[in-house]
């Protein structure tokens, strides 16, 4: 049984990949500051692992364990903060095997606005992780990167090689953070590195528990096609239905959530078996569908209609974005198994009993839901 720590593990995708190592027999340490990610989320991923009851084992230190080892450890915390990251690799008896990096800010409009924060959480804060594996002995790291590092190309699918090209401060942070893990498996023997470069990871856990709740307005095409389905926004914004595509609106790379987190798991394994390497892999399912193929795929999956206007094109979007995947395929054994009408079906269940995310949700310990989400 390894014990892996995941950074940001409370956010959308941590959580789902926690649940997903939980399950194949993997402990698991979260550290999370709670800015985007949710301790209810936690106390849901231990629920559905079958961990519990939760137990508070220090300030900021919360486990949830069951009798055959299995084990969810909950650290509030910054990884810009060497204290919290030691705290996090040394909670429980240390002997952290490997590190999945989360953890990092990704609105691309706020990245505009707000540069010097996304430098700091993105890039300092992964310097401090790597300073903080160099003190605890751990060389294995998978890392969040972005189909954003390929811009707008026109390249249909993008492959692994393709050039990078990010278009704004967010862009440009994963590219450094890309570069820095390069440089750093090439300083010294024994790392073990993963780079995943996601396309667009949608859907939610199939049993409606756990899925994704963006702070405030969504940015993206499906948790605010799920909130206008729950009633929370008027209509959806389609932008462009001039873009050089079949039916003129915007074409993505969808991939759900559970095939993301499974791919996760791939990684792992992979890097933990085989000698020091690293690895960058696209994880995308390879086939694209436009904005009106996602709206009608929900409508028909669910048996709902979503009121939709087409508006301006958005600054900084391309007509195209799917991802050529037989690298992973190749590597991993990995490709993704769910449909666009999985991922409908799964988050319209994740919205439809979650309204209004997991703010809806009845409070219990977790440090009362790590006092109320952040010192409140
Ligand atoms: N879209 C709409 N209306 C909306 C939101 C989005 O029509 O309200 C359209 C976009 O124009 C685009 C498609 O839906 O054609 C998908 O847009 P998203 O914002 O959901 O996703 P993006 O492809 O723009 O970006 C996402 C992540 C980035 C990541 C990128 C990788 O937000 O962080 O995928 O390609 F870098």
């Amino acid at each position: 049984m390894t014990k892996v720590l995941l950074t940001g593990g409370a956010g959308f995708i941590g959580s789902h990949t926690g649940l997903t190592l939980l399950e194949s027999g993997h402990q698991v340490v979260v550290v999370d500051d709670f800015s985007n990610g949710s301790a209810e989320a936690m106390r849901r991923v231990a629920e559905l692992a079958g961990l519990g009851p939760w137990r508070q084992a220090s300030t900021e230190h919360w486990t949830a364990a069951d009798p055959e080892g299995g084990r969810l450890t909950l650290i509030r915390g910054d990884v810009r903060s060497p204290q919290d990251l030691d705290r996090a690799f040394t909670v429980d008896g240390g002997d952290i095997s490997a590190v999945l990096h989360f953890a990092g800010l990704k609105a691309v409009g706020e990245s505009m606005t707000q540069p010097l924060r996304y430098w700091d959480v993105n890039v300092t804060g992964t310097v401090r992780l790597l300073e903080a594996m160099g003190r605890h002995g751990c060389q294995t790291l998978v890392f969040s990167s972005s189909a954003t590092l390929y811009g707008t190309t026109d390249q249909v699918p993008i492959p692994e090689t393709a050039p990078l090209q990010p278009i704004n401060p967010y862009g440009y942070t994963k590219a450094a953070v890309e570069r820095l893990l390069t440089d750093v498996a090439a300083s010294a023997p024994g790392w073990r590195i993963a780079l995943l470069r996601y396309f667009n990871p949608v859907g939610a856990h199939p049993s409606g528990r756990i899925g994704e709740d963006p702070n405030g307005l969504p940015n993206n095409l499906f948790p605010f096609l799920c909130q206008v389905a729950a009633g929370r926004r008027r209509h959806l914004q389609v932008f462009g239905g001039d873009w050089p595509t079949p039916d003129g609106t915007g074409v993505r790379d969808y991939l759900h959530v559970m095939d993301l987190a499974e791919g996760h798991g791939r990684a792992l394994d992979l890097l933990l078996a085989e000698p020091p390497q690293r690895l960058t892999l696209n994880l995308g399912s390879g086939r694209g569908h436009s904005v009106l193929e996602v709206v009608q795929t929900f409508e028909a999956t669910n048996g709902l209609r979503l009121p939709y206007t087409v508006v301006a094109r958005r600054p900084g979007d391309s007509a195209v974005s799917v991802a050529d995947p037989r690298e992973a395929e190749r590597r991993m054994g990995w490709r993704t198994r769910r449909s666009l009408a999985d991922i409908c079906r799964d988050g319209w269940a994740w919205q439809s009993a979650n309204p209004q995310g997991y703010r809806s949700a009845e409070k219990e310990p977790i440090g009362e839901l790590i006092r109320a989400q952040h010192g409140s």
